[in-house]
């Protein structure tokens, strides 16, 4: 995304315990720049891991494509992996498109099982938006049909109905963005502010 980076200082929040923060929305939305930034922002206390979907894929999910029952796998071990991580104490970020609702509610539910708080969060931004900034070029291939079943060009993208968080990327500063997320993590007591480097508990 084209917004500049936080310049808020890192670490201003740390997490009391394990959750979860699942991004969802287009490629190039900003879902990773958001982890990011929101990973800065809570690192004050324990280490906070990031399951991008790019890495994910390079590493976890090596092999697997773009059909709808390899996007559902793909989701499914981030799911599964970040529940993991969770549950043991590590705020876990992931940033996939994850487009289809019923995989990501599933998700959520094995969340909710374990004792793991889910944080939905929709990056939102409109479609010539992303197809006019193209950073990875994979719009201009989509359109031109060089690439098939590409999200929100040739496949379905299915947007969360109720998300926890609402971003509208293109129009919001990441700043902004994380302060709401960050906001949404304090309303539900899962991070704790930090003052010079400490702790309030
Ligand atoms: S998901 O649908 O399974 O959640 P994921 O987030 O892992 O997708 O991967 C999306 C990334 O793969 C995109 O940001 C883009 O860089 C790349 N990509 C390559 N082909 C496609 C495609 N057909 N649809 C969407 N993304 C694609």
């Amino acid at each position: 995304m084209t917004a500049p980076q936080t310049t808020s200082p890192a670490g201003s929040f740390a997490a009391k315990r394990g959750f979860i923060v699942w991004f969802t929305g287009l490629s190039g939305a900003g879902k990773s720049t958001l982890a990011e930034a929101l990973r800065r922002q809570i690192s004050g206390g324990r280490p906070v891991e990031i399951l991008d979907g790019d890495e994910v894929r390079t590493h976890l999910s090596q092999g697997l494509g773009f059909s709808k029952e390899d996007r559902d796998l793909n989701v499914r071990r981030i799911g599964f992996v970040a529940r993991l991580l969770a549950r043991n104490g590590v705020p876990t970020v992931t940033a996939a498109i994850s487009p289809y609702a019923e995989v990501r509610q599933e998700v959520q539910r094995l969340a909710a099982e374990e004792g793991v708080p889910f944080v939905e969060v929709y990056v939102e931004a409109p479609l010539d938006v992303l197809a006019e900034r193209d950073v990875k070029g994979l719009y201009r291939q989509a359109m031109a049909g060089e690439l098939q079943h590409f999200t929100g060009v040739s496949d379905p993208y299915e947007p969360p109905v109720r998300p926890d968080v609402l971003v509208r990327s293109d129009r919001e500063h990441v700043d902004e963005s994380v302060a709401r997320i960050v906001q949404a993590l304090l309303d539900r007591e899962l991070v704790t502010a930090t003052v010079a480097g400490a702790v309030s508990r």
